[in-house]
């Protein structure tokens, strides 16, 4: 066995466990997947024909390292559009290789050592990891079913000390569908300004939300200077494969981030700037037809799980139902491998997402109608059968 060159930190990350379950279901034939975190259409072919054009006129170049200005342009526009808040072009936006890539520039930006990061969970499974590679503290408070799982400021307050410099709120939430009331961000709002603790607001899944308004944490009165806004075109526009995303703030905090891009991407990919470029301009409509279509699945799957005796919170954003499956008496972990054996399902095991989702399975609802009734179906006689 070779010696272990890899450092502590990434030693003793823990792999995601959603790869682990893709990786067995791609062994398999036949397998209805509910583990998809991405969109199953492609991207509105008026963006797809924008990025060709852009390398058919030469647009094969670096950027700059903040991105296009007319991408920066649009992103300004769009936001104030959508929740009446101004950032400056210039400075105080960044393209940047997908949301994920602004979580490790936002991460790296703000933390020292041992700086801890209060984290809602269950959450995206990227956000700890991302922490603790930037030396930072993950810090979990927990969201539950009966709390239609919205962080309780509560609690968050409960959990700072001394060395709290971030909350991070990723709503609409990835696993469980939350979206969080004003009023509770608000309350959260008032407890970062007396702290003194910066925001990051992942909002990837903001234009993905069902009857339900979304608010814009930066928006909020007094909360845009402390605040980094991460918003996304991979969800949204179904543009996951081209890797764009941004960052908005304050342009102090901005420059930290783009002083790391620089040294690490350079810039984000030239096409996909020119693609996410036209998806703003002209994506309004198929955003539209997405999110009807979603909904209509929506409702399927959750009246589906619920009929079937898993008691399941409705979800008002982003693509995801998240089943608990206490009642069945397995684990998550289980559920999901026998779920996947027995009847060609997947699922993601909730733990995946943080202990908060321990008893629960993530499904995700980016899956043809048609394939949802039939997977509801295969968990009815798998249910059946315990
Ligand atoms: C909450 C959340 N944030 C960020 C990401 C990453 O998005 P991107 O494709 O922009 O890197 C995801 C992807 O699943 C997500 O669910």
């Amino acid at each position: 066995m070779p010696k272990n060159y890899l450092s502590q930190k990434v030693s003793g990350l823990r792999p995601s466990g959603i790869r682990k379950f893709f990786d067995i279901a791609a062994t398999m034939e036949d397998v209805i997947s509910l583990g998809i975190g991405e969109p199953d259409f492609t991207t509105p072919q008026p963006v797809i024909d924008a990025g060709i054009r852009s390398l058919q006129s030469g647009e094969t170049h670096y950027t700059s390292n903040h991105g296009i200005l007319p991408l920066r342009q649009a992103i300004s526009e769009h936001l104030e559009k959508l929740y009446g808040i101004q950032y400056n072009p210039v400075d105080e936006i960044i393209a940047t290789v997908g949301v994920s890539e602004a979580l490790y520039l936002t991460f790296t930006a703000l933390l020292d050592p041992g700086d801890e990061v209060i984290i809602p969970t269950p959450c995206f499974v990227s956000y700890q990891a991302e922490v603790i590679l930037a030396g930072g503290k993950p810090v979990e408070i927990y969201t539950t079913m009966e709390d239609d799982f919205e962080p309780n400021p509560d609690v968050i307050e409960k959990a700072i000390t001394p060395k709290t410099k971030a909350i991070l709120l990723g709503y609409p939430n990835n696993p469980t569908g939350a979206v969080v009331s004003r009023e509770k961000l608000e309350a959260i709002g008032k407890i970062a300004e007396k702290h003194d603790i910066v925001v990051i607001s992942d909002e990837i899944y903001d234009r993905l939300v069902y009857g339900h308004e979304h608010v814009c944490f930066p928006a909020l009165p007094g909360m845009q200077d402390r605040t980094i806004l991460l918003g996304g075109f991979s969800k949204d526009y179904a543009m996951t494969g081209w890797r764009i995303g941004f960052a908005a703030g304050p342009a102090s905090l901005i420059n930290g981030l783009v002083r790391i891009h620089q040294y690490s991407v350079m810039s984000a990919p030239t096409i996909s700037q020119y693609a996410a470029l036209e998806a703003l301009k002209v994506g309004e409509p198929y955003v539209q037809d997405m999110l009807s279509e979603y909904d209509r699945r929506r409702k399927l799957i959750h009246q589906g799980l619920n009929d079937l005796g898993l008691p399941t919170f409705e979800p008002h954003g982003a693509f995801y139902v998240f089943p608990s499956i206490h009642n069945t008496g397995l684990s998550d972990a289980e559920f999901a491998e026998r779920l996947l054996m027995e009847e060609r399902v997947a699922v993601v095991p909730g733990s995946s997402f943080g202990d908060a989702g321990l008893g629960f399975v993530r499904c995700s609802y980016a899956t043809s109608h048609e394939k949802i009734e039939q997977a509801l179906e295969k968990i009815g006689h798998f249910l059946k059968q315990l």
